[in-house]
């Protein structure tokens, strides 16, 4: 076989999220955002764990860019906390949290990697949840009042710009299921939370095409395929269902400007529909200049209609290989979902802005971490990646989640997806055996056959 070699312009990152990795939670004038509250209600996180010093990146910031810059990253995705820089949301800035995002990116710029910046990670500012959080339609106009602070502070030196990441998760594990901070539990709720979430992301593109700014703007959704257990047409419908509410629900209004007419119907019936306005629909649809994708997994499902509104449940087929978070590695979705993406969706540049595997990582009698099973899983997807590129899908980059070992939210510090290890007791760092095979693959710019 011969060798995987990528575009000489593909993007080879790494991500992470600010909750999850900067800890200083009350520090320089920060507000608490909802994942402060969220964390310290006891019950709500694994083993009573919190993001209050997570892996002190606000502090060790410099040292984990210059692992990335010896890692050889050409980008790393990070967010910024909406509190940190409006405490309540809105109104005054706080200018000593704007100045930590500043000095972040200048020591990027330095090492030469591209900053991709996410806005909205899952922390909104606890002020606003107090006015009814995504609920609450002036949420969306708050975030554009935000995105557009931040694009006039930092605009010219980002190169990638994400709105959100994965509005299916912030809607649906915050305000229908309780896993997520604000941990409300509402069908009805999250659906209309999911359209204001839509909406602050296209009035925010809005905002970044008024200033003429000369970088890209996209947002990042998990998709997860959806397989049917057998081919019972009960089964069929089931996948299709979780097809819906998973993928098209965010997919069809980005670039085909409606919502699925089965889901409206589905959410109609269960639970009595959710509010917009007439143009609302026309500002989701904002161009964008790429289309972030996470992947981790496929879902495997079978009809069931007492589990949930959906009626279909998961399985988990036997004899596969699962990841520390029970998911099972499957790259063929991968293939599927970005191959359907291109050829029903969009022809725009595609990212993998998250791929990865936790993995129960111990540090080995030598010091080091062994993580072969991390370097296949990504040998893997990337061969995959190279397959899907060969086959003329306009992916651009992959961003490996997650450049280090963090609070992996309901599930605390239980979960390790990192490439370098975090030793939460010390802070050391420690590159694991991934990221220096994935310093050959960069350096290589591709895969040995
Ligand atoms: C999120 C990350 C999270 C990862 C693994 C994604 O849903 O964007 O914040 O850590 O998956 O669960």
């Amino acid at each position: 076989m011969g060798d995987y070699v990528f575009p000489e312009d593909f993007t080879w990152g790494s991500a992470t999220a600010s909750y999850q990795i900067e800890g200083a939670y009350n520090e320089d004038g920060k507000g608490e955002s909802i994942w402060d509250r969220f964390s310290h209600i006891p019950g709500k996180i694994l083993n009573g764990d919190t993001g209050d010093i997570a892996c002190d990146h606000y502090h060790l910031y410099q040292e984990d860019v210059a692992l990335m810059k010896e890692i050889g990253l050409d980008s790393y995705r990070f967010s910024i906390a909406w509190s940190r820089v409006l405490p309540d949301g809105k109104g005054k800035v706080n200018e000593k949290g704007m100045d930590f995002y500043k000095r972040l990116i200048d020591e990027l710029l330095q090492a030469e990697i591209n900053p991709a910046v996410t806005l909205y990670h899952w922390d909104l500012p606890q002020e606003l949840q107090e006015r009814g959080g995504w609920a609450n339609r002036d949420t969306a106009k708050y975030f554009a009042e935000y995105a557009q602070l931040i694009f006039a502070e930092l605009g010219d030196k980002v190169t990638r710009w994400i709105t959100h990441n994965e509005p299916w998760v912030a809607a649906m594990a915050g305000y229908a299921t309780e896993e997520h901070a604000p941990g409300i539990s509402d069908y009805q709720t999250a659906i209309q939370a999911s359209h204001h979430l839509l909406l602050s992301h296209g009035l925010a593109v809005d905002r970044f095409r008024e200033m003429g700014l000369n970088s890209q703007i996209g947002i990042t959704l998990n998709l997860t395929p959806a397989y049917p257990w057998t081919d019972n047409q009960a089964d069929i419908k089931a996948a299709e269902r979780f097809d819906g509410y998973v993928n098209r629900w965010f997919l069809d209004p980005i670039f085909k400007g409606s919502y699925p007419e089965d889901m409206v119907e589905l959410y109609q019936d269960k639970v009595g529909g959710f509010q917009k306005n007439e143009s609302d629909l026309e500002i989701i649809g904002n161009k964008i200049d790429f289309l972030g994708i996470n992947y981790y997994t496929r879902a495997v499902v079978k009809a069931d209609g007492k589990n949930n509104i959906f009626g279909y449940k998961e399985v988990k087929p036997k004899g596969k290989e699962y990841t520390a978070m029970n998911w099972e590695v499957y790259s063929e979705g991968l293939y599927q979902l970005l191959t359907r993406v291109h050829k029903e969706y969009t022809s725009i540049p595609l990212y993998i802005t998250e791929n990865g595997a936790a993995l129960n990582d111990k540090i080995d009698d030598d010091c080091k971490v062994h993580d072969n099973i991390r370097i296949d899983y990504l040998r893997d997807h990337f061969k995959t990646a190279h397959r899907l590129i060969k086959e003329g899908v306009p992916l651009k980059g992959y961003y490996v989640w997650s450049l280090m070992d963090n609070f992996e939210w309901a599930l605390g510090y239980s979960k390790r997806f990192g490439l370098i290890y975090i030793d939460y007791e010390t802070q050391q760092r420690i590159l694991k055996d991934s990221s220096l095979w994935y310093r050959e693959v960069i350096e290589r710019n591709g895969l040995k056959g």
